[in-house]
């Protein structure tokens, strides 16, 4: 792997922990404003000092956040589809590497539908963006799974999408978490991280799916609608990190959780 390459896998993948805090704010490419993304600056500017990659489309990054930010940035390049569209599938690289390199980002993501109509076309779109990365030493997240897909949200399906990806030469993998987990990742040569999903029912619930992801082989989380959604976004976003960075149990999280939230409130209530 050459220096450029090794840099930007560091920027992504903290070299210390071996672990990844991402947090993905792309949803908009294809489902428009999301609940609690409407004004993405909003929404971005407070979780910044607590992600160690940012995740969204480059429209969303040059309109909503400063670049003095010194953000680290996984681009979206993969859409051309919609949520009232006829197929979520049918994708197609939308950004050059070359605008991700004007933008200097960290890495570059795209989706990939394993099963559906467009399988073969979504497979060498990132088989296409390895072979660019590659030239210029620009990791590639191929991410599994969304939409529709999700239906077949079990390790074997997953497994299957993961290790395709793997074989592409995708540099990191994002999934989703299920059971059997472990036989997802064991058959994945490449690292992993989650997504979370849509929001689930309480923060221990987003803490546990964390915990037990790591356990069991992922190296962090790409995660959204569990940290932005919920009405304390930076208590979840730090309690996220305690366990993906310091090894943290669900309870011990969840403590934290709650002393931040805590905190958040008092100065509300003394403002
Ligand atoms: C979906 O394709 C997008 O890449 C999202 O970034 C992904 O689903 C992660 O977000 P969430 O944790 O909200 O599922």
């Amino acid at each position: 792997m050459d220096w450029g390459m090794k840099n930007r896998m560091a920027r992504i993948i903290n070299p210390r922990t071996g672990r990844a805090v991402m947090v993905a704010f792309d949803h908009g490419y294809f489902l428009g404003p999301t609940q609690r993304l409407e004004v993405p600056r909003d929404t971005i500017t407070p979780l910044l000092p607590y992600a160690d990659t940012i995740m969204l489309t480059r429209g969303v990054l040059r309109s909503s956040v400063d670049p003095e930010s010194c953000a680290n940035v996984v681009l979206r390049v993969s859409g051309g589809s919609s949520i009232v569209g006829p197929d979520l599938s049918d994708e197609g690289l939308t950004t050059s590497l070359r605008d991700a390199i004007r933008l200097n980002v960290a890495g570059v993501g795209i989706s990939v539908f394993v099963g559906s109509e467009h399988e073969r076309q979504t497979l060498l779109n990132l088989a296409e963006l390895v072979n660019q990365g590659e030239e210029y030493g620009i990791p590639v997240l191929g991410i599994t799974a969304v939409g529709k897909e999700l239906e077949k949200r079990d390790s074997r399906y997953l497994a299957l999408c993961c290790r395709i990806c793997a074989e592409l030469g995708t540099h990191i993998v994002k999934t989703y978490y299920c059971e059997e987990f472990e036989k997802v990742t064991t058959s994945c040569p490449v690292p992993i991280v989650i997504a979370g999903g849509p929001k689930l029912e309480t923060e221990m619930d987003v803490l546990e799916m964390t915990y037990n992801a790591i356990q069991q082989g992922a190296v962090g989380v790409d995660m959204g609608r569990n940290i932005w959604q919920n009405d304390h976004p930076v208590a979840v976003i730090r309690a996220i990190r305690s366990i993906v960075h310091e090894n943290n149990k669900p309870k011990q999280a969840h403590d934290l959780f709650l002393s931040i939230k805590n905190e958040e409130s008092k100065k509300v209530a003394s403002v």
